[in-house]
């Protein structure tokens, strides 16, 4: 969700104004979402390094986190969505750590959309907690041992991820699960994201062909397969 400072800066306003918009961005994504049918949307809201901002900007960001579990929360779990926070918590207030399992608990029969806001998350963080959850269970460290301890280990690896705000870098996200996942970049500053970009993304995103290794020839001939009737492919 890049592009709040500079969407505020054009504007002349401080950068929490941005953040804030970026809120009502989240809101009308989660909307779109639903009405597509997307089963899962994993958002990057403050990362590992986010810290490193000035004080009044981080400060202002945990205010509208407050804000958004007391205000967005019950909406949502309305609506159908399921809630998860993932990243480090113990270092987190004690209120926001109450709020964070509050959301979980009370969205947690939702089954319409798995919202997963990842809040002092890295992607190196996760993985260097699951290699350490690994290795004191005493299991090798195999990929499929270290996928089951990621922090987002509930939901499938994604198959399409957006970067608003014209970088184009992952900066940290989902370094392990994003290793076939589709890329696409957008110019759109994350509070002005809509249905026209995310249906831009999806277009783009439905017209990749995803190899996962294989080759092009490999696949062509697995998709007429699976296209064949049943019958003829008992044969
Ligand atoms: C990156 O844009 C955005 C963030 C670091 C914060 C994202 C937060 C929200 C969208 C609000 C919703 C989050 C909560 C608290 C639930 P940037 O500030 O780096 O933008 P810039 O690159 O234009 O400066």
């Amino acid at each position: 969700m890049d592009g709040n400072g500079r969407w505020a800066k054009k504007r002349l306003l401080p950068r929490l104004a941005g953040h804030k918009k970026g809120v009502d961005a989240l809101r009308r994504c989660v909307h779109l979402c639903i009405e597509r049918s997307i089963p899962v949307l994993t958002v990057f809201a403050f990362s590992s390094e986010n810290w490193n901002r000035p004080q009044e900007e981080v400060s202002g960001l945990f205010e509208l986190l407050a804000l958004a579990l007391s205000r967005e929360v019950p909406e949502m779990a309305r609506q159908g969505v399921r809630l998860h926070f993932v990243g480090e918590r113990s270092s987190l207030s004690e209120r926001v750590q109450t709020g964070f399992a509050q959301a979980e608990q009370n969205t947690a029969a939702n089954q319409r959309l798995q919202l997963n806001i990842c809040f002092n998350y890295g992607g190196r963080w996760d993985m260097a907690q699951a290699a350490a959850k690994v290795a004191a269970s005493g299991q090798p460290l195999t990929e499929a041992n270290i996928s089951a301890a990621l922090a987002l280990a509930h939901v499938p690896d994604p198959d399409l991820l957006i970067r608003t705000g014209a970088e184009l870098r992952l900066s940290n996200f989902l370094l392990w699960q994003a290793a076939y996942s589709e890329l696409v970049f957008s110019p759109t500053l994350w509070p002005d994201f809509d249905a026209a970009d995310l249906d831009s993304a999806i277009t783009a995103f439905a017209q990749r062909e995803r190899r996962f290794g294989q080759t092009s020839a490999q696949v062509c001939a697995q998709a007429s397969a699976s296209a064949l009737p049943q019958v003829a492919q008992k044969r």
